[in-house]
């Protein structure tokens, strides 16, 4: 996968970058690429941003500036671009991440994220240049990359060869094979510690017992 990320802080993606899932899918030839507004940004002085309309607290990113860095980097009009990639822009309005949304992103060739910073984005960038918009919760972060970032986690760590073991995504909290439910409890060694013992089921071998045991768990865990 091609994944971009349009951030007025590429440097807070060099810690992402070198984690262990996200380090193995760049090894296999994914890419993760920062692209940096006040590099194509047409003002003076760097500027990307701007007062509110109306007035108001806080700056708002320039329509015209992201226009620029996207037209820049990628040598094509963004309206069009929306047309051939997924281009998510990061914003606290936006429809919530879930693990269905996270497998679709996994399955794109490329995709653009958008975060931004201060108020927020004008709103013609999220009206003419984005496909999708994406919140990760109801509650309010002062800027987009860590949203980008979790969103990219999300996504990446279900690309062929970012976990250690195949299988791990496959039955893990709220995918497909467990029904939507939140994963069943985990134990390892000591089989006791301190009197708490692991459930007997665990210790046994028997595979289909601890299977149907561990789908009953995660339905308990689900309240379903
Ligand atoms: Cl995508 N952005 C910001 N700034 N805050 C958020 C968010 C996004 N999702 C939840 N809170």
């Amino acid at each position: 996968m091609k994944l971009d990320v349009v951030t007025l802080f590429p440097e807070a993606f060099d810690w992402f970058r070198a984690q262990r899932h996200v380090a193995n899918v760049l090894a296999a030839g994914s890419t993760l690429t920062a692209i940096n507004p006040r590099d194509y940004t047409p003002l003076s002085g760097g500027q990307v941003d701007d007062a509110p309309f109306g007035g108001g607290a806080g700056m708002v990113l320039r329509v015209d500036v992201i226009d620029a860095a996207l037209r820049g980097h990628y040598g094509r009009d963004p309206v069009e671009l929306r047309g051939e990639r997924r281009v998510v822009l990061l914003t606290p309005s936006g429809c919530l991440l879930d693990d269905a949304l996270a497998t679709e992103l996994a399955g794109e060739p490329a995709l653009t994220l958008l975060s931004g910073r201060y108020e927020g984005f004008d709103e013609r960038i999220a009206e003419h240049f984005a496909s999708d918009l994406v919140s990760i919760g109801r509650y309010v972060l002062a800027g987009g990359e860590l949203p980008a970032m979790v969103l990219a986690d999300a996504v990446l760590r279900k690309l062929p060869g970012a976990l250690g073991h195949e299988e791990s995504v496959v039955e893990e909290s709220y995918s497909v094979a467990l029904g939507g439910l939140p994963e069943y409890p985990q134990y390892t060694r000591p089989a006791e510690y301190r009197g708490w013992t692991v459930p007997e089921v665990l210790l046994g071998g028997h595979h289909a017992e601890i299977r149907r045991w561990r789908l009953e768990q995660a339905r308990l865990r689900g309240g379903g």
